[in-house]
């Protein structure tokens, strides 16, 4: 056994499981779907899955809105579905890994409705976040907090009573100065690391700890501000310093268990310092790198995430852990289908300018590819990335389902369009995403053309992307310079970026406008494109061995 822990290097994919597959034939995707598709899951080299909320749930913000965190929703099966995947996943060398929402639950939760029974003033309502409201006849909110989701942050209840939420309506947020909350989450934790899970992605890491006197945010933060750009600035309730003390905690408890289990943090943090606290020794394993996410297709944005994020991540420790999508952004190949990318700012609409030009995004997104794989530490796949999916940026209105359409007023189009269920196989949708007799639709339909984006169609296809992610990850399993480690950059032109790996990887990615003549090599070990003459063409990637 090697003494570098698993979570270092691993490569986690995540299963946005209503998309992934649909075993029942109810045009959602399911635990039984997931299972029948674990030796897909193991030729394309992953070495764990991260499974978004399979907790029962109303549904009113895709499974993010918890009732019972001890159960599975019936949508998408029962608990002995979700222990049956466990152990078929670790007899596939797969780790599991689900996600946990400790800011908020679903106003279908026992505590909530017992909230809403027993009134004003009352234990009940102290788990939660409930105020009077401001005004003669307190018919204003508490204060100006806004909802990631658009619209105020509180929703007043017939008897004059106002709760806070962070997002959707349907999902109060928790009051996590209760100790009821802390002692329940602990019993969660150790319910599931008992059925065999090997960590938890944590929802909105940085949102539990609130400023307990709930001031007005200053106008300076409540609007469209590129927070990032600013600096650090206190935050009545993103990112406290109290918040860590219950990592801290939670570490404890994983510590109690065997097999190296391994939390990953959804943190917005103003910068990469801040970022870094959530993984110092003795509080969270790992957290999304969200700069590189949000960084444009630009040498020196790129350069300056990895750099930044790189430094603070050594300072206390932790690997660092890249992302290109996930289930909340625009997908990066219709992110790098313009010609100038947009960065990418939390709770701000990305709306891209000008038609995608899919060509271009996905040649970028087959370099961004070989990058992220070559950089040191763990990497995420968001279902889909390794078919080289696009956003479905032209979604019917009608079908789009995503709380964030309406409570925008119809001016932020959501995440429905990364969400689109997973073409298999065939020539007409559903692509075998629910089987042959199935009783309904998808959830959101698939594009008529994405029988050419099929698992089916690219296998075997030596130019297909998802080829070249297959490829890409079993050079990274092989070779020793990959993974956990460190990275040295080399002297390049303007645009583009080239860094060693010891021993004996050297990665080149072209992002400017010229072809660049590759440094001093014995081969090439993988290219995006075709390589002629070693000329790296723009927006290629490639690496090579000394
Ligand atoms: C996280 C999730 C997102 C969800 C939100 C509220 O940001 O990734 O999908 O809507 O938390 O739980
Ligand atoms: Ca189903």
């Amino acid at each position: 056994m090697s003494s570098t822990p698993w979570w270092r290097s691993a490569v986690i994919y995540q299963v946005y499981i209503r998309s992934f597959a649909d075993g029942n034939g109810d045009g959602i995707g399911d635990i039984t779907g997931l299972r029948s598709h674990l030796p897909y899951l193991k030729s394309l080299g992953v070495d764990a899955l991260w499974i978004n909320p399979w907790y029962k749930s109303p549904m009113a913000d895709g499974g993010y809105d918890v009732a019972d965190y001890r159960a599975i929703d019936p949508l998408f099966g029962t608990l002995a579905d979700a222990e049956q995947l466990i152990a078929d996943a670790h007899r596939h060398g797969i780790r599991i890994i689900p996600d946990i929402v400790p800011n908020h639950t679903s106003d279908q939760h026992v505590w909530f409705q017992a909230a809403l029974a027993s009134g004003r003033g009352s234990p009940e309502r102290a788990r939660y976040i409930f105020r009077p409201g401001r005004g003669p006849d307190g018919a204003q909110p508490p204060n100006n907090w806004v909802s990631c989701f658009g619209g105020p942050a509180w929703t007043r209840l017939p008897d004059g009573d106002w709760y806070l939420h962070l997002f959707a309506p349907e999902q109060p947020d928790l009051n996590w100065q209760h100790p009821d909350i802390a002692a329940e989450f602990e019993s969660i934790l150790r319910f599931w690391f008992n059925r065999g899970v090997d960590g938890f992605r944590v929802d909105v890491a940085h949102g539990l700890a609130k400023d307990p006197e709930l001031p007005d945010l200053p106008h300076t933060l409540t609007g469209e501000t590129d927070q990032a750009r600013l600096g650090h600035v206190e935050h009545p309730h993103w990112d406290r310093d109290d918040v860590h003390a219950i990592y801290r905690t939670w570490r404890k408890v994983a510590d109690e268990f065997d097999g190296d289990l391994a939390f990953v943090a959804e943190a917005w943090a103003d910068t990469p310092e801040r970022l870094a606290a959530y993984v110092r020794p003795g509080g969270l394993h790992t957290a999304f790198n969200f700069d590189f996410l949000m960084a444009s297709w630009d040498a020196k944005d790129l350069r300056a995430a990895i750099d930044d994020s790189l430094a603070m991540l050594d300072g206390v420790g932790a690997p660092a852990t890249w992302v290109l999508s996930n289930h909340d952004v625009m997908r990066h190949a219709s992110r790098y289908a313009r010609r100038t990318v947009k960065p990418w700012v939390p709770n701000v609409p990305y709306l891209p300018e000008g038609p995608a030009d899919l060509e271009l995004g996905t040649r970028r997104a087959r370099a961004a590819a070989l990058l992220m794989f070559a950089l040191p530490g763990g990497a995420y796949i968001y279902q889909g990335d390794e078919l080289g999916l696009p956003e479905v940026e032209d979604l019917p209105e009608a079908v789009r389902q995503d709380p964030i359409w309406e409570r925008s007023g119809h001016t932020n189009p959501g995440r429905d369009g990364c969400r689109i269920p997973i073409p298999w196989s065939g020539p007409v949708a559903p692509f075998g995403f629910s089987p042959a007799d199935a009783s309904a639709a998808p959830w959101l339909p698939q594009p008529a053309d994405w029988n050419e984006r099929s698992v089916e169609a690219q296998t075997g296809d030596d130019t297909s992307m998802l080829e070249l992610y297959r490829t890409a990850l079993r050079i990274r399993r092989d070779h020793p310079a990959l993974g956990d480690g460190t990275m040295t950059w080399h002297d390049t032109p303007a645009g583009v970026l080239a860094f060693h790996r010891q021993p004996g990887l050297t990665c080149v990615v072209n992002l400017s406008d010229e072809p660049y003549q590759l440094p001093e090599h014995a081969a090439i070990l993988l290219a995006s494109g075709p390589v002629e003459n070693a000329l790296l063409a723009p927006d290629q990637a490639a690496w090579l061995t000394r």
